[in-house]
């Protein structure tokens, strides 16, 4: 099975589960359930979900201890999305292809979505910390790279530095880290904690290096992507003035260092015993990808 063949199979397979978690929705006014599901539904790449089930081969850790916590996860990424178009945040008219959630909902419907998704996150991982304490450590560790340290952070630090101009290479550092990496760590780290603690470093590392060079190159495709493949708008970040690696460096700039960030990615996989090829061909796709 070819890469892109595997990334397809991990989305299906967690397709299944949010399906399933979607049809078990039955809240109150059908607007809310529908919001959710709207969102959820409407597509996205699964590459969170995709990391942490392959995670958890690489490290022997069975698929039913980790599906929760995929599912969490993308609820938590998913409500950070809907979140980050809002007119009062990045101003995203689509999403995944089709119109922002506040496009069709109206903002006020969107934030609530947002905070259905992240309330009921929350109720899945308490759920998972009944099984034992390394549940409770794989929930905190979400909880962490989600929070007011982690995500949150990152998306306050990418608003507060919008339209200024001593945006620098560290800012931008911080941004990285913490609005994307602390994300793309979370399905790795998972993995690793119900394992007893295999590879934690390599793969905290290995997250956050990827998770630069996802923003990376999500700031490059917001340049030089096309709408089609992308499902959002291009040209959003210099409209709106974001501090990113294209407006500091330029565009060979931001690329010269992806192509850093790549080898990097490649150095730290190569550290970790096992069939890591998933990630290494996951991290190639990152540096090339359109969509
Ligand atoms: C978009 O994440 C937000 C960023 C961190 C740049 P994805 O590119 O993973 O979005 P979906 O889930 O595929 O829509
Ligand atoms: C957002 O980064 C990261 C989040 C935490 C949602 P961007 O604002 O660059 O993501 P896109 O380009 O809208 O997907
Ligand atoms: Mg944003
Ligand atoms: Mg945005
Ligand atoms: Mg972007």
């Amino acid at each position: 099975m070819d890469f892109s063949e595997k990334l397809e199979k991990y989305a299906d397979e967690f397709n299944l589960i949010l399906n399933r978690f979607c049809d078990g929705l039955h809240c109150q006014p059908k607007i809310l359930a529908d919001s959710l599901k709207y969102s959820l539904q409407i597509g996205g790449k699964r590459v969170r979900p995709a990391m942490m089930f392959a995670a958890g081969e690489l490290l022997g850790v069975e698929r039913g201890k980790i599906e929760n916590f995929a599912l969490a996860l993308e609820l938590i990424h998913t409500y950070s999305l809907i979140h980050d178009d809002l007119p009062e945040m990045d101003n995203d008219d689509f999403r995944r292809g089709k119109p922002s959630n506040h496009k069709v909902f109206g903002a006020g419907n969107a934030i609530l979505a947002g905070d259905g998704l992240l309330n009921t996150a929350y109720s899945i991982l308490l759920a998972e910390c009944r099984k034992g304490a390394e549940y409770v450590s794989a929930a905190e560790f979400i909880c962490d790279c989600a929070g007011i340290y982690g995500m949150i952070a990152g998306q306050s630090a990418d608003l507060l530095y919008e339209k200024i101009e001593n945006c620098n290479e560290e800012i931008l550092g911080f941004i990285y880290e913490n609005k994307t990496a602390k994300m793309l760590t979370a399905p790795l780290v998972v993995p690793a904690i119900l394992s007893g603690g295999k590879y934690y470093s390599e793969l905290k590392l290995f997250g956050s290096s990827f998770g630069s060079l996802f923003q990376l190159t999500d700031d490059i495709l917001d340049v030089e992507g096309n709408f089609s493949t992308l499902g959002k708008s291009i040209g959003k970040d210099s409209q709106e003035g974001k501090c990113t690696a294209v407006k500091l460096f330029g565009l060979d700039g931001a690329k010269l260092r992806a192509d850093v960030l790549y080898d990097k990615c490649i150095k730290i996989l190569e550290g970790i015993e096992g069939d890591t090829d998933f990630f290494k061909q996951l991290v190639h796709f990152m540096l090339t990808r359109e969509s």
